[in-house]
């Protein structure tokens, strides 16, 4: 678990980043799932996910009041992370939030052994491209139409040598 605040990190609001480890939380990250994906998964996804331990993994980022306003799931498969899902609530963007979640994600898998990290974003995701630039993230590939509402191609990304 860790906490990020402006002292830390460089992000403002001092959001607590922490795994997700009550299925109920579970609720929460679908709502902001369908408030930011046209193609959301759905809760029996997430639930099938949170039973498999050891691989998939959960963290939120929760505001001091508690509320949680950003999560980012991900699986480590030997020593890579695969950044399957990143979003942050609407209201809460461009505060930091997004920033916080991926350091405590990429800080605590390299403690889990990953030495690289992967996701795909679409081509047109100007924002999230943006944010894992500045992780040190770099197009590698290019999967055609690997998305769909609306179709489009979908950036690989690859982050070498964590954290
Ligand atoms: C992408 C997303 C996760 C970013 O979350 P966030 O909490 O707003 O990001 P941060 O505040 O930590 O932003 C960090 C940096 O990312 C970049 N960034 C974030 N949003 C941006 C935007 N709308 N336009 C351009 N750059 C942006 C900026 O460089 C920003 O730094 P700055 O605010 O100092 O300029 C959020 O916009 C989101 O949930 N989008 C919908 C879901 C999504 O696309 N997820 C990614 C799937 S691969």
């Amino acid at each position: 678990m860790s906490t990020a605040n402006r002292a830390d990190n460089g992000a403002p609001g001092g959001w607590t980043i922490e795994a997700l480890t009550d299925r109920r939380d579970i609720d929460a990250v679908l709502s902001i799932e369908e408030a930011s994906f046209t193609s959301p998964w759905t809760k029996e996804m997430y639930l099938a996910e949170f039973e498999n331990h050891g691989i998939s993994f959960f963290y939120l980022a929760k505001s001091a009041g508690g509320e949680i306003v950003g999560f980012c799931s991900f699986w480590r498969v030997l020593d890579e992370l695969h950044i399957n899902n990143l979003a942050v609530m609407p209201a809460h963007r461009r505060a930091g939030v997004a920033t916080a979640l991926l350091s405590g994600v990429l800080g605590d898998g390299a403690r889990l052994g990953a030495k690289r990290a992967t996701l795909e974003v679409r081509h047109s995701n100007v924002a999230a491209q943006r944010l894992y630039e500045r992780f040190g993230f770099t197009v590698a590939g290019v999967r055609r139409k690997y998305y769909t509402k609306p179709v489009e191609d979908a950036l690989v990304l690859w982050k070498e040598g964590l954290p």
